[in-house]
């Protein structure tokens, strides 16, 4: 596995897997892995010859009061992790190697950036497109592997990728959580086991609500009026930042639940802030 710490050493690499016929996948992450992320290497694996992994905890998408400095770095055990998982290069520059000045350029997409988490976090989508933008042209991947996790940025990702023509295949793969529910996340290391426990609600929440859709399509004020309240019974220590219902594709509101809609929320406990998703199909006529 090569370990490439400058843009000019992963791009060797990457030319000289290219020029030996194979075609590159990209799975970009800030570190800390987990199984969600390698969830993502898996699929990489499967659908490209040569997996790079980037690891950059990137600062443009913090905001000012954000955990930027608290963000978990284990280099180590990523390294290790990367080479168990057959990854090919790992790239890991430092801020200096990727904004060596100051950063001029921001790729925004708007609208679909400033909905759901984007309405509490302003530059946040901004800060991940550019360097999603930057990781593109430096490595030239045929294809980069997303989770749907983070389901607003995977869209707003696939829509850079059109708007501006990027020769990338974006592939969104399926939440990984761990057995009670919780979404894996590398943010769920700053839970107390009280908040651990309370966060079960919100995988817990989304289901609750995915049944009542699927049983009788209520509103779309009915269903976050129900999951707002469950969240303040099984999650009282947790804010809620946010429960939507939105479409799929446009990430707009809507009323009615009779067709696929996306349930997201997000949750504070203390300086943890969770998110999580389900997509319900409830054009089904047996929904
Ligand atoms: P990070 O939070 O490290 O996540 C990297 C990738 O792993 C993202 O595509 C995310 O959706 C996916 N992921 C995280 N937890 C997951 C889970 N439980 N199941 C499936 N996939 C999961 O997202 C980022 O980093 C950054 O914004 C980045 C895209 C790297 C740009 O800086």
């Amino acid at each position: 596995m090569q370990i490439a710490r400058s843009i000019h050493a992963v791009r060797d690499a990457v030319a000289a897997a290219r020029s030996a016929g194979k075609t590159i996948g990209l799975v970009p992450t800030m570190g800390a892995l987990h199984d969600g992320h390698f969830s993502l290497i898996d699929a990489a694996r499967a659908g490209c010859d040569y997996v790079v992994v980037s690891i950059f905890v990137n600062p443009l998408q913090f905001g000012p009061a954000e955990d930027l400095d608290a963000y978990p770095r284990r280099e180590a055990e990523d390294l290790a992790g990367c080479e168990a998982w057959g990854v090919d290069a790992v790239f890991l520059p430092s801020a200096e190697e990727l904004y060596p000045g100051e950063c001029l350029t921001e790729v925004r997409v708007e609208r679909l950036s400033r909905t759901l988490c984007g309405a509490s976090r302003p530059g946040h989508f901004p800060g991940v497109c550019t360097v999603v933008a930057k990781l593109f042209n430096i490595v030239q991947p045929d294809r980069a592997y997303f989770g749907a996790k983070d389901f607003q940025q995977a869209a707003i990702l696939r829509r850079m990728v059109t708007d501006l023509d990027f020769p990338v295949e974006i592939v969104v793969c399926p939440i990984v959580r761990e057995p009670d529910g919780v979404a894996m996340s590398s943010r769920n290391a700053y839970l107390t086991p009280e908040q651990r426990r309370q966060a079960r609600a919100l995988h817990a929440a989304l289901k609750e609500a995915e049944a009542s859709v699927l049983s009788h399509r209520p509103s779309a004020r009915e269903v976050v009026a129900a999951i707002r309240g469950f969240l303040a019974s099984h999650a009282p220590d947790g804010a809620v930042d946010y429960v939507q219902i939105v479409d799929p594709s446009a990430l707009s509101d809507v009323e009615q639940t009779d067709a696929a809609i996306l349930i997201a929320l997000a949750v504070t406990f203390g300086r943890a802030r969770l998110i999580d998703n389900l997509l319900v199909d409830a054009s089904r006529p047996d929904g």
